[in-house]
């Protein structure tokens, strides 16, 4: 292996930084000694409870139950809300940054506690009680926080489900949550182009009984159709609301939310979160990992539809008090500069991005990143999929002029908040590292059989022991929750993925090793393509694997075996693309698909994968054996006509 570069935390950023290294061994040493003691500490700083807790944890994991807080009482809305306006109400809350760079407008604490109280009324008086499921289909509007917090007021769940989703895969959210009501806008914008969300909706709606209330925020203007009895603006019912709502006492282990993401198997699964555990760790690691302090301007460029959106923008943020930007668009739009006029224009701190915005926008030179200023950027941040090492030199040098320390931050839906990551005044970095474990977090790597490795290792990647902000249960199959992460390595939580430890005990995250992909950052289950695929008149049998892609960090390649009288020429291809894109959504579409007479499978049935991965990533000298095969003979054929050369 080549040398590691290694940085060390900027003298500059050191000296004004919250947590030194010192001060995080000691605090990592005392959160694994006395856990428990440790998080009653954090619970009581962070966060304002109505009733304390009986007992801080119960958890074991050959069992996967977890409870955190146990007796306690809190709203995450009065935590996010409320308890600032007596020292913040005038501070902004949201930043909100539109598609176009001539909108923006700053939402302050008081003008937050109102909108959400209205609208937490609006759904009350819509029959939305405590424990009932709301959907989320939103742009990134400030109504879509106001929404997530509206929800959380009442004691309702929310499941957002990411604005670039199909209605297909709206309904299925939908249907499985059981939602009785669903917020969304006319259309959405993102990059100059409109997309219409309440017709999406309306598609989906039509087979959703559970769902008496569609409430449309209206971001355009654009032409919808109404369902008198279902239908309800936004505008025109918040407006008649009192905005006086008294947060509802929710226990610590109420759900706060969920979120479906994608598994190896089968239909996404609906992750839910509590909310005593959950606010603590996404409040508690968005200080430290991004070293937030008063007055900091933040911003987290996901899209509330995914985890990252939730305990980033909303959550973490909020319930520290702070200031966090919202951004409608894209990164390249209306230029490659996007990103860093608006970290200009809003004197933004601390920029927290994926690595496949970083790869894009390195792949359109310096000379965008170089004529911005970017003198109030102090931190960097990257989520979502593993950085290789020369984005992350790029994002250092040109983007945060050497002088930004970066957090490379490995978490999941199901964790919930961040968990390996520098703190950056504490940290040594190196690039494509998410280096050590955030406080309370044990780590461990095992080999295949669950043996744990020591030192310097490759392995599985497994947490030891539970935190707060764990997942709590598969919405509607708790026995998916124990089957998918807590049967693998007995004892532990499997996190699907692989990692290495370096002698410095330095975590690097090398991606998967189950069947999923991670597709620009986004999740994605092979088998929900395969399913997608085969709904396809044309299509008899399809196999679809991940393969290296220089800006997505990971492609889609699909192996379709076509019926007969079908050819596979580009023109059905293109129809394929598209089908997936109506089925799951333009995330999912496959960037190469091979036509293939046949497929490699055992003398039982089952498609050896593994070759597929082979022949898509063009390793063709490490195929493996072969022999086994029900009909060697694919593989020449597929290998011949392999499309990734
Ligand atoms: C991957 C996103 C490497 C990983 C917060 C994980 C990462 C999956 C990193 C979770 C990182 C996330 N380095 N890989 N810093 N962060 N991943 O649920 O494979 O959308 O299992 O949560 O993304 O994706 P999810």
């Amino acid at each position: 292996m080549s040398e590691v570069k290694r940085y060390p935390v900027p003298d500059s950023f050191r000296q004004r930084a919250l947590m030194d290294k010192t001060r995080y061994e000691e605090w990592y040493r005392a959160s694994i000694e006395e856990p428990d003691t440790f998080w009653a500490a954090r619970a009581t700083e962070f966060l304002d409870w109505s009733r304390p807790w009986d007992k801080v944890s119960e958890w074991d994991f050959r069992t996967g139950d977890a409870a955190w807080f146990i007796g306690g009482e809190l709203n995450a809305s009065y935590n996010c809300i409320d308890r600032h306006l007596p020292t913040r109400a005038d501070q902004t809350a949201i930043i909100w940054e539109g598609d176009e760079p001539d909108q923006s407008r700053h939402i302050s604490y008081r003008e937050l506690h109102e909108q959400v109280s209205k609208l937490a009324n609006v759904l009350k008086q819509r029959g939305v009680k405590k424990g009932d499921r709301v959907c989320l289909y939103m742009p990134m509007i400030p109504e879509a926080a106001y929404a997530m917090l509206a929800c959380a007021r009442i004691g309702a769940v929310h499941s957002v489900v990411f604005g670039g989703f199909s209605p297909e895969a709206l309904k299925d959210r939908i249907q499985d949550a059981e939602a009785s009501a669903v917020i969304t806008a006319d259309e959405g914008v993102r990059g100059g182009r409109t997309v219409s969300l309440k017709a999406n909706a309306d598609k989906a709606l039509a087979h959703c009984p559970s769902v008496h209330t569609c409430v449309t925020v209206r971001r355009t203007g654009g032409k919808v159709n109404w369902d008198e009895k279902r239908d309800v603006w936004y505008h025109e019912a918040v407006d008649a609301a009192s905005a006086d709502c008294p947060p509802e006492p929710m226990g610590a282990e109420d759900p706060l939310f969920i979120l479906y993401t994608s598994g190896s198997t089968g239909k996404p699964k609906g992750v839910l979160h509590t909310t005593g555990g959950y606010l603590l760790c996404s409040a508690m690691t968005h200080k430290y990992v991004f070293d937030y302090q008063d007055g900091d301007i933040y911003w987290c460029t996901a899209d509330v539809g995914w985890v990252t959106g939730h305990s980033y923008i909303v959550y973490g943020p909020l319930a520290n008090g702070a200031t966090t930007l919202m951004f409608e668009g894209v990164p390249t739009y209306p230029d490659a500069s996007r990103c860093w006029q608006v970290v200009d224009k809003h004197k933004v701190n601390i920029f927290y991005t994926a690595p496949t915005a970083i790869r894009a926008l390195m792949g359109l030179g310096d000379a965008p990143v170089t004529k911005t200023d970017r003198g109030s950027l102090r931190l960097l941040g990257t989520v979502g999929e593993p950085i290789n090492p020369e984005a992350w030199e790029w994002y250092h040098r040109v983007v945060g002029e050497d002088r930004c320390p970066i957090v490379d931050t490995w978490w999941q839906t199901e964790t919930g908040s961040i968990m390996i990551a520098p703190i950056p005044g504490a940290t040594d970095t190196k690039p494509g590292s998410a280096t050590l474990p955030f406080f309370g977090v044990q780590p461990a790597l095992v080999d295949a059989d669950g043996k744990a490795l020591e030192g310097a290792a490759s392995g599985n990647l497994v947490i030891k022991a539970s935190w707060p902000s764990q997942i709590r249960t598969v919405y509607g199959d708790h026995q998916r929750m124990i089957d998918t992460y807590f049967s693998t390595y007995k004892g532990t939580y499997f996190t699907g993925d692989g990692a290495r430890r370096d002698e410095d005990g330095y975590y690097w995250i090398t991606g998967r090793v189950d069947d999923v992909l991670n597709i620009s950052g986004h999740r994605l289950g092979t088998a929900e393509i395969e399913s997608a695929l085969v709904l396809h008149p044309a299509v008899a049998e399809a196999a679809v694997v991940g393969y290296p892609h220089d800006i997505k960090g990971q492609g889609v390649y699909a192996y379709v075996n076509l019926m007969a009288g079908h050819s596979g020429d580009e023109a059905l291809a293109t129809e394929l693309r598209n089908f997936v894109a109506t089925e799951i959504g333009a995330i999912a579409k496959p960037d190469l698909i091979q036509f293939a007479p046949g497929l490699p499978k055992t003398r039982s049935g089952k498609i050896m994968r593994r070759i597929l991965r082979k022949i898509a990533t063009n390793e063709l000298d490490t195929l493996g054996d072969t022999s086994t095969l029900a009909d060697p003979s694919v593989v020449d054929q597929l290998i011949d006509n392999r499309l990734n050369r």
